[in-house]
């Protein structure tokens, strides 16, 4: 068992720098999901723990270890790759033998654990296939089969769940969860899916531009955004984001049209974050401001009541029961604990 440390490690290729001097420590066991839009270095910081990409500089630890001039194969390491890296002429079982064949494990032993990763991720029926007779989501399956199927010390997974439709990824999701919980490998998990890492990481590292914006627990993240950037790209329906200033306790909206009581001291140029989850709709008249609805939509298990808030629009989400009409003024009533300020320019968190 064994963490993993990258120590100011970059990757450049000519002037363009994909990931930009960072540092990280994965502790032993511990679930760490890469989370960032594309583009942001997921991946190459993965290919760089797994020796298939030399970092420009920085170095690179595995337990105690400096691995930056060791070969892939010795850094005992099972990679899922975001494009399966399965082989073809192998039959399903084959493909998931392969790890513990190239270790020598002896045949006895191969059939049954060959048969146990395949139970795990539901492909048993499918052992005799070849990839190409296969979906896209069996062949993602398959990778995820081949990485379990031995006890490395780290378990590298770059998006493992993305070929999957949608249905299949939110049980399999659970099912990872399970195995993670059973395996305990210390695993670095790459996605873009901020539900996937909120519901799968101990700890989350959001990505921007080759740069982690923030480390924390999927609480942290969510709840004590570092910046503009974390609180946009966490949460579906995104995070309310508001132009305005803050006067005397009062926000009010670029334009100086609204105003609800929140920040403290003068400051131009903020942006307020609050969470439609955050916002409860009330009477108008009885919360900290109305505003007259723009649209209302039912999505089953909540309602979302978008309201017209100076020039911009903010969404507060309802209980399922809840009924507006279009034009209605409505007031909303927002929990003072759960609304951020950020400066509009550097995007960084104001405290205010
Ligand atoms: N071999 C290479 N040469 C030049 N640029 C590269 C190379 N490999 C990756 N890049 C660039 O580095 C940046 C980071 O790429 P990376 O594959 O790590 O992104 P990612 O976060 O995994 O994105 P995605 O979610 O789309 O998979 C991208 O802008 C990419 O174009
Ligand atoms: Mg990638």
């Amino acid at each position: 068992m064994a963490g993993i440390s990258l120590k100011n490690i970059t990757k450049s290729w000519g002037a363009f720098v994909g990931v930009d001097n960072q540092s990280l420590e994965v502790h032993d066991k511990e679930f760490l999901v890469l989370l960032g839009p594309s583009g942001c270095g997921k991946t190459t910081t993965m290919r760089m723990i797994a020796g298939l990409e030399d970092p420009t500089s920085g170095e690179i630890l595995i337990g105690e270890r400096i691995v930056n001039d060791d070969l892939p194969k010795d850094r005992d390491i099972a990679m899922v790759f975001q494009n399966y890296g399965l082989y073809p002429h192998m039959t399903v079982f084959d493909n998931i033998a392969y790890p513990l064949k190239v270790r020598g494990t002896p045949k006895s032993e191969i059939a049954p654990r060959v048969n146990k990763a395949a139970e795990q991720v539901e492909l048993t029926e499918f052992l005799h296939r070849k990839p190409k007779a296969l979906s896209g989501g069996q062949r993602q399956r398959v990778a995820l089969a081949r990485a379990i199927v031995r006890t490395p010390q780290v378990f590298l997974m770059d998006e493992p769940l993305s070929n999957l439709d949608a249905k299949l990824r939110v049980t399999m999701r659970a099912e990872l969860k399970h195995l993670s919980h059973q395996m305990q490998i210390t695993t670095v998990y790459v996605t873009h899916d901020q539900i996937e890492a909120m519901t799968l990481a101990d700890r989350i590292a959001v990505m921007k531009s080759g740069r982690i914006q923030q480390l924390g627990t999927p609480e942290e993240i969510y709840n004590d955004p570092a910046n503009l950037f974390v609180a946009s790209f966490i949460g579906s329906p995104a995070m309310n984001l508001i132009h305005g200033t803050v006067k005397d306790g009062q926000f009010i909206t670029a334009g100086g049209r609204d105003v609800m009581k929140a920040g403290k001291g003068n400051r131009d140029n903020i942006v307020l974050g609050v969470r439609p989850e955050d916002l409860s709709i009330v009477d108008a008249g009885t919360g900290d401001f109305d505003v007259p609805v723009y649209a209302f939509e039912n999505t089953g298990e909540s309602v979302l009541v978008t309201g017209q808030f100076g020039k911009q629009r903010i969404t507060a989400k309802g209980g399922r029961h809840v009924r507006k009409e279009i034009d209605e003024v409505v007031g909303i009533k927002a929990d003072p604990d759960h609304i951020y300020m950020f400066d509009a320019k550097g995007g960084g968190r104001l405290d205010l």
